[in-house]
């Protein structure tokens, strides 16, 4: 029997979309359409020859920990995780998907650059804010958040956000505005090392059927 390869799949904003592409593949994804609370899935491939995938559904930052550990063999995850966490990984392939990017944005209206003299940032991604912020000569006290980091401005802990956006609902809605556009973003196929190495035909087969897919949806 063919050994399922393990793969981890961030829940949330990229989930549906990765979903969507594994089953233009020729995976069964019925099982990832109403999960309930199971967090792990067997998808066959239609192929009987092929091994089937084994979806692990986690956060975002864990999906990262499970692959760097080795107890998944492929991942896909946000390139702002990414970037935050890094990692002992291969990075095989850009899936474009997700159209989002990493910002720096405040309150409309306010004088980021030319205010106050101890400025400080509000995010999820530290690293990548201490790293982008001294990139642009910006000095700021980075100040870490969980999750909706709109909020910090908003109640006066920070002077402005280090996030990613996609649509711009989440800024608008909060009076945010747009100081800097720093970089896109897209979901990433990444491979944990020792496992590319034990089924690296299965893997390249399957990040060809992936490129095949995408680029097809690119010509269209
Ligand atoms: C992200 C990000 C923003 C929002 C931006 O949070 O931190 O809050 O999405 O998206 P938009 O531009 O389409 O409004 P996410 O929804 O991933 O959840 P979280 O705050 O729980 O981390």
């Amino acid at each position: 029997m063919n050994t399922p390869i393990r793969f981890a799949l961030a829940k949330g904003r990229l989930e549906k979309q990765c979903r969507a592409l594994l089953t233009r593949i020729g995976y069964n994804c019925a099982a990832l359409e109403d999960p309930g609370r199971r967090l792990l899935h067997t998808l066959p491939h239609r192929d009987p020859g092929r091994a089937p995938l084994e979806a692990v559904l986690a956060k975002a930052p864990d999906v990262i920990t499970y692959l760097s550990r080795g107890v998944c063999g492929i991942a896909v995850a946000g390139k702002d995780t990414i970037m935050e966490q890094g990692g002992p990984f291969y990075e095989l392939l850009d899936l474009k998907l997700g159209q989002f990017r990493f910002a720096l944005a405040a309150p409309a209206g306010s004088d980021f650059f030319e205010g106050a003299e101890h400025r400080r940032v509000a995010t999820k991604y530290p690293c990548v804010a201490r790293r982008a912020l001294a990139a642009q000569g910006i000095d700021a006290e980075i100040i870490r958040i969980e999750g909706s980091c709109e909020l910090a401005p908003l109640l006066g802990l920070s002077d402005a956000i280090l996030d990613i956006v996609e649509t711009g609902d989440t800024l608008r809605e909060n009076g945010l505005v747009i100081l800097k556009d720093l970089m896109p973003l897209s979901a990433r196929l990444i491979v944990n090392v020792a496992a590319y190495k034990l089924r690296r035909k299965e893997i390249d087969l399957l990040v060809e059927d992936l490129k095949g897919v995408i680029d097809n949806a690119n010509d269209r």
